[in-house]
């Protein structure tokens, strides 16, 4: 089959130049821009990396006009109705559903890893008793490249395997941990005859003192969350860990970087960004006000947990979450709470205001998993956390992709350059 090309002229100088069509199994295809520089002395500028693929990916795929999210191209609303976070790490992580062999011995592995070293225990005593638990999930994520010597070849796909396996493993501990330290309560250990969901719930909210009780529909919700939030092609925090892995850089250390991205409140800040606005909206009472500053241009405010840089229709895992975050409230009874009720009404002008429409600004899926956390009395601070856990998968199986992949290497972005045209140095007495 031909390959597809593409032809670039400049008009300044009438020079042109054949590029290739990189053509994918599915969306957009590429223009391959690498001898553009070489050919015509440009460089491509795309602030925000809008239209450009940094890499070819097989592991996710999103069409934001459609409101389509595929894993390994299985619909995200069937994973949502019959699969779970731990089936779907595997299929995310091996690019397969797992037989029901493969998944027993993947959640064995997963359960063997599921405690810290000791002295990593003791690494929370440093942070500050207030300090936010995403500050202490950078921090310890981090460390964990001080214990494990044994599996530092990131060329070794058994060592890059095992990484993963650690990261998923400990992932739901440390954020468990991170909470418990804040509230000055003792660590709850991992308790390997629970469910991965479950288990890290016992973590978050048990106590020496009393058995705890999982709550069935709290654990389904979590779970749920999780499957929904895993993995998201290259957002901010993917990319980040593609970047500081590309340098070689151990597994541990990248995915921190990914963790402190995530943290920002336009990225997976943004659960915590919504309760704290609905909550403010609840206590003015005046909705139509925060409306008219999200649409005023001089008022930086922004309703958080509307819009999305790909989805220009519904996020669909927004539609999916909207029906859980619907049937947790009207089970807990706390459909008529101020602040749910801010977040209805704020959907309803979502879909009304003809500013929304026009930009296509919908709920996403941070809209309502922030209500969902809230109801289950997980507190704000941990909301990046959890979307943290649930994303250590997607960012793990980009890295692994990453380095299994022969056409990557060292991620460095060039630059158009606005700064001052050469000139000498002048002594600091004829300033
Ligand atoms: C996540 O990338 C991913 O996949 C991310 C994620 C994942 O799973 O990894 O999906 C998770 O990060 C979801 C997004 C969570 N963030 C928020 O909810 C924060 C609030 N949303 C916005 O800040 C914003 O919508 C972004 C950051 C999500 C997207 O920003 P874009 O694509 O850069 O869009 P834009 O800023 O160019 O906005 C386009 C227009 C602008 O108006 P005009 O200049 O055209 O007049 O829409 C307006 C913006 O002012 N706009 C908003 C708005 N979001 C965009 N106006 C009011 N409220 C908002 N929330």
């Amino acid at each position: 089959m031909t390959k597809r090309t593409v032809t670039l002229t400049d008009n300044a100088t009438g020079k042109q130049v054949e590029l290739p069509v990189h053509e994918g199994t599915h969306g957009p295809a590429a223009i391959d821009v690498r001898s553009l520089y070489k050919e015509l002395g440009y460089f491509t500028y795309d602030p925000g990396f809008m239209a450009t693929a940094s890499c070819s990916s097989a592991i996710t795929y999103i069409d934001g006009d459609k409101g389509i999210l595929m894993y390994r191209g299985y619909p995200i609303e069937q994973l949502a109705e019959h699969s779970t976070y731990l089936e779907v790490c595997y299929l995310l992580l091996y690019g397969h559903l797992p037989t029901s062999t493969e998944l027993s011995d993947f959640s064995r592995i997963v359960k063997e890893h599921s405690m810290l070293h000791e002295a990593l225990r003791r690494f929370y005593g440093g942070f500050r008793h207030d300090a936010h638990p995403m500050a202490i999930m950078v921090g310890v994520f981090g460390a964990l490249s001080a214990f494990y010597h044994d599996s530092t070849d990131v060329q070794n796909p058994r060592h890059r395997e095992i990484s993963a396996h650690r990261m998923i493993s400990k992932m739901p501990t440390i954020a468990a941990w991170s909470y418990k330290y804040a509230l000055g309560q003792p660590f709850m250990y991992p308790d390997n005859s629970l469910g991965y969901t479950e288990n890290f719930l016992r973590m978050m909210f048990s106590t020496p003192t009393t058995a705890y009780k999982t709550n069935p529909t709290f654990v389904r919700a979590l779970d749920l969350i999780l499957i929904l939030h895993a993995d998201h092609e290259q957002n901010a925090s993917t990319s980040t860990v593609r970047l500081s892995g590309s340098s070689e850089a151990n597994p541990f250390a990248a995915v921190s970087a990914g963790i402190a991205s995530l943290w920002g409140p336009l990225h997976g800040g943004a659960n915590e960004s919504v309760v704290r606005m609905l909550s403010s909206i609840a206590e003015s009472g005046n909705v139509n006000q925060y409306v008219a500053r999200a649409k005023d241009k001089d008022d930086p405010f922004r309703l958080m947990g509307f819009g999305h840089r790909v989805y220009k229709n519904f996020d669909p895992r927004a539609k999916i979450i909207r029906k859980m975050c619907h049937q947790l409230l009207a089970e807990l009874g706390a459909e008529n709470q101020p602040l749910f009720e801010v977040a209805l009404e704020l959907e309803r002008i979502a879909t009304e205001d003809e500013y929304f429409i026009e930009r296509k600004l919908y709920p996403n899926v941070d809209f309502y998993s922030g209500i969902i956390l809230r109801a289950m009395g997980i507190p704000l601070n941990m909301f990046p956390v959890i979307f943290a856990l649930a994303r250590i998968v997607g960012w793990i199986s980009h890295w692994n992709e990453m380095m299994h992949d022969p056409e990557s290497r060292i991620g460095r972005p060039r630059q158009l350059y606005t700064g001052e045209q050469p000139r000498d140095y002048v002594p600091i007495e004829q300033r």
